[in-house]
Parts: C-alpha cells; structure tokens; sequence
C-alpha cells in the first residue's frame, strides 16, 4: 500500500493541510509547533477509530476533553476531517482507494461520525 495524498481539516494544528503526490521516500521538515507529530498522529487517530472507536481515539488525543481539545482552536462548531488517498491491489488492478473520516459534535456535545 503506498498513500499518496493526505487531506487533513480542523485536526489540531493542521487546520486545513493538503499534500500530494507524495513520493515514496518523504521528509517533513518545520518550525517547532508546525505540526510535524501531529501530520503522525494521524494513522495513531485513525487506528484508534478503527480498532476502538471515535470516541477512545479523541481521548487519547485530546484527554478527558476529547474533540474540543483535537478540533483547531477556533473551529469548533466545524468537523474534523481526514482523507487519504492510497494504491492497492484489488481483484489483480492496482486501484486508488479513498479513505475518508468526518468526525463532528452532536447537539450534546457528543462525537459523531457525520461522513
Ligand atoms: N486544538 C488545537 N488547535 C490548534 N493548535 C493546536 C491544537 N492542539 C495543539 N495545537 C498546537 O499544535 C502545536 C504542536 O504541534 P506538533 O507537536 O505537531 O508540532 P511539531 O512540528 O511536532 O513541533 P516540534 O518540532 O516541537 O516537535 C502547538 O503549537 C499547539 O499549540
Ligand atoms: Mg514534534
């Protein structure tokens, strides 16, 4: 499997990032605070979702506060989104799978997987 582009919304620092045609090997390089660990933390988040689920994975980002610690400050009436694109074999194609996570807040505050 090989990603090949990454789209992330209201994630922390990463308020609204886009990268494409990533190469195989790949270096991010940025000030302190730029969001390096965070663009990581993504796969963290989207296992936790997936083996556990959104909730577990908000905590372990965000603590006790979960998505109003994980949205970016001063997004938090919008969703957290995360796309990633990537090629896989399938049926003998090797095919481009979308992978796409929206994660909002119900009227009770509580976390919600909106698309
Ligand atoms: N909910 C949030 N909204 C906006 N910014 C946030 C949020 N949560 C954390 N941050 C910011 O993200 C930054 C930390 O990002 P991160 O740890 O990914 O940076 P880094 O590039 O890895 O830095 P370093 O080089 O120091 O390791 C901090 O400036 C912090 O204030
Ligand atoms: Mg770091």
């Amino acid at each position: 499997m090989r990603i090949e582009t990454i789209r992330i919304r209201n994630f922390k620092a990463l308020q609204d990032v886009q990268l494409e045609k990533l190469p195989p090997f790949c270096v991010f390089v940025g000030r302190n605070g730029s969001g390096k660990t965070t663009l990581f933390r993504v796969f963290g988040f989207l296992k936790n979702c997936l083996e556990h689920n959104v909730r577990t994975a908000l905590n372990v980002e965000g603590g006790r506060n979960g998505f109003k610690e994980v949205v970016t400050r001063g997004h938090d009436h919008e969703s957290i989104e995360m796309e990633i694109q990537f090629r896989m074999e399938i049926a003998g194609h090797n095919r481009l799978v979308t992978y796409l996570l929206e994660v909002a807040q119900d009227p009770k505050g509580s976390p919600i997987v909106s698309r």
